[in-house]
């Protein structure tokens, strides 16, 4: 069986209608006010995740990449279509699905430490004494951030806050990891460290990672499987690849440059097509 298995999901979002998108808890919502567009956004999306993979998303701005991301999971209702993980239908957030969002500065308590934050969810989710300690300092630990516990989010580089995003979403150990964009914001040198420390952590936990991206050498440096997109409205999954490289990955390889360019190809060509004439629906 799958993790994830979406069928013919559509989505459309309400013409001119204000529609809530939750935020980590049942509670607290976030209006977003859109004009709303004739037709879906996403149009008979069929996927299969496979359990401990690296899925990677491209596909242009718009065309409904975070839309897909925050129904996977649990934050937004879809149309119509299932989307399953275990075989179960998703409904609503859950703490088997941890999120990581491209900004860290809209979900850190800047009023809390790194191990006040990370230890934050940990305490909601009931973790106390020992427990709550050694889960906090194992995900602190697994993202670098050990000997900065004490530090304020506002003391910490982008980079760091990235990391200690990603340290909170860890430490409940979730069985998947949905990452949207999460290295958008930063700095090359930055963004090439965390790559390859997403890597280790991916291996070393196992965990099944969806990450949307739209530097396609981000792309093909991390992803198993790269999931296109074609283009709003109306979308849904023009290719999937399966990349044809073990880890670690160099981008100066000349057969991993001529690979990016065949997916840079695909990505135009996904572009331009429009979904009722879809490439390849197999998945
Ligand atoms: N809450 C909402 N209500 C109405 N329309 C929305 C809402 N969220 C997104 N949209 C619309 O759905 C479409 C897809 O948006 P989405 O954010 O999923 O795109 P994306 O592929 O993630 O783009 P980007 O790469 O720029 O982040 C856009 O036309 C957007 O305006
Ligand atoms: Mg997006």
């Amino acid at each position: 069986m799958s993790k994830i298995e979406i069928t013919r999901l559509h989505k459309r979002y309400e013409n001119g209608t204000k529609e809530k998108t939750l935020l980590f808890s049942k509670n607290v919502s976030a209006d977003r006010i859109f004009g709303g567009e004739e037709g879906f956004v996403l149009k008979d999306v069929n996927l299969k995740i496979e359990e401990g993979s690296f899925h990677v998303f491209l596909g242009a701005s718009g065309c409904g990449k975070t839309t897909l991301l925050n129904i996977i999971a649990g934050l937004l209702p879809k149309t119509s279509g299932s989307v399953k993980m275990d075989g179960k239908e998703i409904e609503g957030i859950s703490p088997e699905r941890g999120l990581v969002f491209q900004n860290a500065d809209n979900v850190l308590f800047p009023w809390l430490n790194v191990l006040q934050n990370v230890e934050y969810g940990l305490k909601r989710k009931g973790f106390k004494g020992e427990e709550l300690k050694s889960k906090a300092a194992g995900a602190i630990e697994l993202v670098g951030l050990a000997g900065h516990e004490k530090k304020y989010p506002n003391e910490l580089s982008g980079g760091m806050r990235q990391r200690l995003q990603i340290a909170r979403s860890l430490a409940s150990d979730p069985e998947i990891l949905i990452m949207d964009e999460p290295f958008g914001a930063l700095d090359a040198q930055t963004r090439m460290l965390l790559q390859s420390e997403l890597i280790r952590i991916w291996k070393s936990t196992g965990k099944t990672i969806l990450f949307v991206t739209h530097d396609l050498n981000e792309a093909v440096l991390l992803g198993q499987k790269i999931s296109i997109l074609s283009a709003a409205p109306d979308a849904s999954i023009a290719y999937n690849e399966t990349v044809p490289f073990d880890y670690p990955r160099d981008p100066l390889d000349s057969d991993f440059v001529q690979y990016t360019a065949e997916i840079h190809k695909k990505l135009n060509e996904a572009i331009a097509v429009h979904a009722d004439r879809i490439i390849d629906k197999s998945a």
